[in-house]
């Protein structure tokens, strides 16, 4: 497939563009800094461009059968609107361009998975250092499902630099109260490349941990 991934340069797009790669498809990944992906592959297109700027890389999402985001930052503290301004510039950008498939990742502890990144988040983490951002990824969330895209979003819950295992939950009940439930970026991206082959979990939100 041609796909075009957000986020490439992050460590989860890092994983979906080498896992990608591996299994035959041939990625266009929009980053706003070239120089820092240091690997080259006769499929892979590294192309300069800034989710916040439409103009930047809408010509890249023609052609595409899928888009995979793995977007995010670290200004946690302040008040933020990357996530959801970036996004409502992918999907108008996809739906112009028709093209319906799109596989982004949230979080647990979003929307109707709330409190479901175990208690250390709900009382300290989530209130206290990532109120702005998990309000924007809300945001998010909604701009997504309020879409005509064939989209899934994919809450992980907390991420490690781990092996890929290729054993993990996937479902709507994934996740815990109590406990904090991790998960490899190279799994996380394992399951986005997997429910892009089979479809699965069309307009839905999916949570995923070990
Ligand atoms: N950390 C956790 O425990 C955890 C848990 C659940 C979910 N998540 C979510 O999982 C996702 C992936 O996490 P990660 O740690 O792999 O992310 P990451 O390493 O921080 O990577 C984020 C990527 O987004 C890119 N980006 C930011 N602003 C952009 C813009 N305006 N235009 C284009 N690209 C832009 C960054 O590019 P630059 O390299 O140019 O900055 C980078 O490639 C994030 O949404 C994160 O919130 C994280």
């Amino acid at each position: 497939m041609k796909l075009l991934v957000i986020g490439g340069t992050g460590k989860t797009g890092h994983e979906l563009i080498k896992q990608g790669l591996a299994q035959g498809h041939v990625i266009t990944a929009v980053v706003r800094k070239p120089k820092k992906i240091k690997y080259s592959n006769p499929n892979l297109y590294v192309e300069k461009g800034d989710v916040l700027v439409p103009k930047s890389f809408e010509r890249l999402v023609k052609g595409q059968d899928a888009v995979l985001s793995a977007l995010g930052h670290k200004q946690f503290i302040i008040r933020t609107t990357i996530l959801s301004r970036g996004t409502k510039n992918i999907v108008s950008a996809m739906s112009r361009n028709q093209v319906k498939r799109f596989i982004c990742i949230t979080s647990l502890g979003i929307n109707d998975s709330k409190f479901k990144l175990g208690l250390y988040y709900t009382l300290f983490t989530i209130p206290f250092i990532l109120y702005f951002y998990f309000l924007d990824k809300s945001k998010q969330e909604k701009i997504i499902m309020d879409s005509a895209l064939e989209w899934t979003i994919v809450r992980p819950g907390q991420l490690t630099n781990g092996k890929k295992r290729t054993i993990y939950k996937h479902g709507s009940n994934v996740g815990h109260y109590i406990l904090t439930k991790m998960i490899s970026r190279a799994d996380v991206a394992h399951f986005m490349l997997y429910i892009l082959n089979t479809n699965s979990y069309l307009k839905s939100t999916v949570g995923i941990t070990n």
